[in-house]
């Protein structure tokens, strides 16, 4: 018995052993892939490099460790991220990838999924739903990652209605650990809205309650036709676990990216660049210019322009 375990630990442990490893997979219940969750580091990487995203932060840290912490969740994690671009969004899904797999964003069970077609066709829904069902049976534990919702033609996210709710389990695959991101702009008029009423009424951002955007963002989803959950039943079932806002990003908070952008760099005193880049974005509205209308999205570019 012992030789044995001893023999399974080298073959789990031991990265040229992958053929064995899945063959151990395949037998256990135990085994999760590359798996290899840290809450604490997504937690203090959240809140650490991510600015000015008080509800992305909270609500991303306590659903996924809720989830991580139960060990037979009845539904899998179904979070979708809406906001400006430039808010964050893709940031913090790399943060997720980056702290639940031994080898970050690059692992193999991190699938991302980009729809540019605007026809959805009966092609593309069977290959949508073989591709989830056949990284499923590979492993429980993968996260898919749907960037551009908006761009994805409606109802195609349908295929996958079967996958997101409770009581899923094909083969000897618990599809209720899998986790699944989507990412768009939808709903950014309802948020930016929220939060400049609360910027004007001279209340702190962090008063922004996350319970204020839900059932907005829920119905904008449902109701605009580009959203990708146009008229999708995922809505009205309540398959998604959390909708995330990201909120527009004052100047403030884009100085602290150029700050951290131009540390990595190397070059962490140079407060004109941060002024300089800070100056330089395209504020909203006209009157009270509060919010960055890019986010910090063209950061990298505009550094280059000033250092
Ligand atoms: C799993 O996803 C990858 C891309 O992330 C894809 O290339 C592969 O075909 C998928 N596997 C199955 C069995 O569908
Ligand atoms: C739907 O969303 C798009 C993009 O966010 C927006 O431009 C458009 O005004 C929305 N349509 C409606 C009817 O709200």
């Amino acid at each position: 018995m012992f030789c044995i375990l001893f023999v399974l630990f080298l073959f789990i442990y031991h990265p040229v052993c992958g053929v064995f490893q899945k063959l151990y997979c395949s037998l256990s219940e135990s085994c999760e892939c590359d798996f290899k969750p840290n809450i604490k580091d997504l937690e203090w990487d959240l809140y650490k490099n991510v600015y000015g995203q008080h509800l992305a932060q909270d609500i991303v840290s306590e659903e996924v460790s809720k989830f991580l912490n139960n060990k037979s969740p009845d539904r899998p994690l179904v979070l979708s991220f809406h906001g400006s671009s430039g808010t964050g969004k893709t940031l913090v899904s790399s943060m997720l990838g980056n702290h639940l797999y031994g080898s970050a964003m690059s692992s193999p069970y991190i699938h991302q999924f980009f729809v540019r077609t605007k026809h959805p066709s009966l092609c593309l829904q069977e290959e949508l739903k073989n591709w989830v069902q056949g990284n499923l049976t590979e492993c429980a534990r993968s996260v898919f990652i749907f960037d551009e919702m908006e761009k994805m033609p409606s109802g195609l996210v349908d295929v996958l209605e079967p996958f997101l709710g409770p009581s899923h389990v094909v083969f000897r695959t618990n599809y209720r650990k899998a986790i699944y991101i989507f990412i768009s702009t939808t709903g950014e008029e309802v948020i930016n809205k929220v939060t400049l009423e609360n910027r004007q009424a001279g209340q702190d951002r962090e008063e922004i309650k996350s319970a204020d955007l839900q059932e907005a963002i829920a119905q904008t989803a449902y109701s605009n036709s580009t959203s990708g959950f146009f008229l999708s039943s995922i809505i009205p079932q309540k398959l998604i676990t959390r909708f995330v806002p990201f909120l527009p990003l004052s100047r403030r908070h884009v100085e602290r990216c150029v700050h951290s952008e131009l540390c990595q760099r190397g070059s962490c005193g140079r407060s004109d660049v941060v002024e300089a880049v800070g100056g330089d974005m395209i504020y909203t509205p006209v009157q009270g210019q509060y919010f960055s209308t890019t986010g910090c999205k063209a950061v990298p570019a505009k550094i280059n322009f000033f250092l």
